[in-house]
């Protein structure tokens, strides 16, 4: 098969991209070069996804038989994309996200909930991040007709991931080295439930889904088969990095009162109440996703973080900051202590 990846060098695309060569296609990606080299093996086309000639270099260098668009984000510029290409393949896979579903976190999603309303011709301040993707939906359904595909993905782990979630977790947790007793803050309950997925999965379950020629829109997010929890991707941490690290858990409760950001500053943690791993993927499953379990993928983003020596952790940047500071752990530690501690007044013994 020839695919040609609107993007490709970074987390997702990358991931694809290998999973393709490793399956034998011939994969072109289109990029601008600057955010990181491409995978060996793929035939390279340098342009801005927003420049008019880009496009029409792009298209041509085609045909192929799928395009996949991991890095659309905007109505207007996804719809110049599937225009300036849409002789040139006989599908568009369209990277989304269970943004598009204006009741995730809050409430179970399934999919017959409803998705955001959004212009296919919208711009790029017309809405936030998961409005946009639904414009971004509806532009390649209408100017790519029946031959559109929109996966609906969750929160995506995995090797060369530069949001920066797992890899502050494994980061903060190797501080600690294989001697030094590291007092490591873990937030809520060890057993609240987990359901990322590996990029990888999603690699593979895109290209399973070309080679059917699925449509439509699929909700694509770790399976309940391997599902796990906040504590056994804790534990994976620690025993990735080899790490004498000591978990010490803090109630849910407290730290909702107290100035700390779930998700970011506790990364991919959301307190009890909201349900943002209640996604069913019934349709996927039935199409072929199958997810790795959390610990493969534990070890092998640590194995890319700590690859040359440790030089990609010294040199690792991502998106946004996430994790806690060392300043904001010892203070909150310090409340939590506190707290816990039976004050004088209410001491009978005292
Ligand atoms: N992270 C999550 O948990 C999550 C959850 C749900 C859905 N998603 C979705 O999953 C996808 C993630 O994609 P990704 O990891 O591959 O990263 P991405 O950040 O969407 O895409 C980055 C790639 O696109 C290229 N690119 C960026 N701007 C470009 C432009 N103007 N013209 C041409 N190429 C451009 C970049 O290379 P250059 O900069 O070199 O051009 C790079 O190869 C996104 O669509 C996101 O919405 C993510």
């Amino acid at each position: 098969m020839r695919l040609l990846i609107i993007g490709g060098s970074a987390f997702l695309g990358r991931a694809l991209a290998q999973e393709a060569l490793d399956a034998g296609h011939e994969v072109t990606v289109f990029n601008r070069g600057r955010t990181a080299p491409d995978v060996p093996g793929v035939r390279s086309v340098r342009g801005d996804r927003e420049s008019r000639p880009d496009l029409g270099r792009l298209a041509a260098e085609g045909p192929w038989d799928a395009i996949v668009d991991t890095s659309g984000y905007v109505p207007q510029t996804v719809g110049a994309s599937v225009r300036a290409l849409a002789d040139q393949a006989a599908a568009y896979v369209f990277m989304s996200t269970i943004n598009v579903f204006p009741d995730w976190p809050a409430t179970p999603i399934t999919d017959a909930s409803p998705v955001h309303d959004c212009s296919p011709d919208a711009g790029p301040d017309d809405g936030d991040y998961g409005t946009l993707k639904a414009g971004c939906e509806r532009v390649v359904v209408r100017d790519f007709p029946g031959r559109a595909l929109s996966l609906r993905l969750g929160l995506l782990l995995g090797p060369h991931e530069d949001i920066g979630r797992l890899p502050a977790l494994l980061l903060r947790i190797a501080d600690a080295g294989p001697t030094r007793d590291l007092r490591v803050l873990a937030p809520g309950d060890p057993g609240s439930p987990l359901r990322p997925i590996d990029v990888r999965d999603i690699a593979q379950f895109t290209l399973g889904a070309i080679g059917q020629g699925l449509t439509g829109p699929y909700t694509v997010a770790g399976t309940p088969a391997n599902a796990s929890t906040y504590g056994e991707l804790l534990q994976a941490c620690i025993t990735a990095t080899g790490s004498a690290a000591r978990l010490d858990w803090v109630d849910a409760d407290f730290l909702r009162n107290q100035d700390v950001e779930a998700w970011t500053e506790l990364p991919i943690w959301i307190p009890p109440g909201e349900v943002p791993w209640s996604v069913d993927t019934s349709r996927a499953e039935a199409a072929g996703l199958r997810c790795r379990p959390l610990r493969e993928t534990v070890q092998d983003t640590w194995a890319w973080l700590a690859a040359d020596d440790g030089q990609v952790r010294r040199s690792y940047q991502p998106k946004r900051p996430h994790g806690l500071s060392e300043d904001k752990e010892r203070a909150l530690f310090a409340a939590w202590d506190a707290a816990k501690t039976p004050s004088r007044e209410a001491d009978p013994a005292s």
